[in-house]
């Protein structure tokens, strides 16, 4: 274990009561959450439409929080300018639709942000080895993409640690975050799995009837519990 790594939560964005946004991002900013998870769906790579780049302009610049952007669609390549206007955020494609991600990844970080796949879940974590060079984050889509309130898939938690077993051996250090279901129930065991960084959606901070702020306070005091037994061994 890296005790050095840090533990965040990224609040994932479609799940908030949207009648409430401004209130949120202001909780989001007091309780100085590192990062913003929003889903991009196209209603092509996902059967889903979500969020666009209007509103991850309004949420940056009315919170300043990071963006965590997790491109679920077709033809990442053409928006890739669009979502690099953020500055200190992440753009993260799944590499499987594009012929090159490479050159994809490469041009995220050209554009001066940082740079992330989500691993779906049939793809294994060999496939995406040659990738550990270009990538800041990865992310193990641990439900399948397009939805919220799914639950976990069998195996996605093994495959946390074989992905932790080829870093070690990479010496790329990128960030593992886990994507999907996230609940407390399942929480601990993606933690000990390997997993720094998580998706909070309807299964944690924005489960009906959980007030927002406890729910980040509750969360955040699992990831402190984790890492402070982390030093002690
Ligand atoms: C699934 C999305 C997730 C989801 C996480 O495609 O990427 O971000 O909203 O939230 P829950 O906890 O509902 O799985
Ligand atoms: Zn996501």
């Amino acid at each position: 274990m890296d005790i050095n790594r840090e533990y965040r939560i990224s609040p994932s964005l479609m799940c908030m009561d949207f009648l409430e946004i401004k209130k949120q991002l202001d909780i989001f900013v007091e309780e100085k959450i590192d990062y913003l998870h929003i889903d991009i769906m196209d209603g092509h790579y996902v059967p889903n439409f979500t969020l666009g780049v209007d509103f991850c302009n309004t949420v940056y610049s009315y919170s300043n929080i990071p963006l965590d952007i997790h491109l679920m669609i077709d033809n990442p390549e053409n928006f890739i300018d669009d979502f690099s206007l953020f500055k200190n955020s992440i753009v993260s494609i799944h590499p499987d639709v594009y012929h090159h991600p490479v050159a994809l990844l490469q041009k995220i970080r050209d554009r001066g942000i940082k740079s992330g796949i989500a691993v779906d879940p049939y793809l294994t974590v060999e496939q995406i080895y040659y990738l550990l060079p270009y990538v800041d984050q990865i992310t193990i889509m641990t439900v399948n993409p397009g939805y919220a309130g799914q639950r976990l898939i069998e195996g996605m938690i093994e495959k946390i640690k074989k992905l932790v077993l080829i870093i070690d051996e990479s010496g790329y250090r990128p960030d593992i975050e886990v994507d999907g279901n996230v609940s407390w129930e399942n929480l601990p065991s993606m933690l000990e799995a390997g997993g720094n960084v998580f998706v909070a959606g309807t299964s944690s901070i924005f489960k009906r009837g959980t007030d927002l702020r406890e729910g980040i306070r509750r969360f955040r005091k699992i990831l402190d519990d984790f890492k402070g037994g982390a030093t002690e061994v």
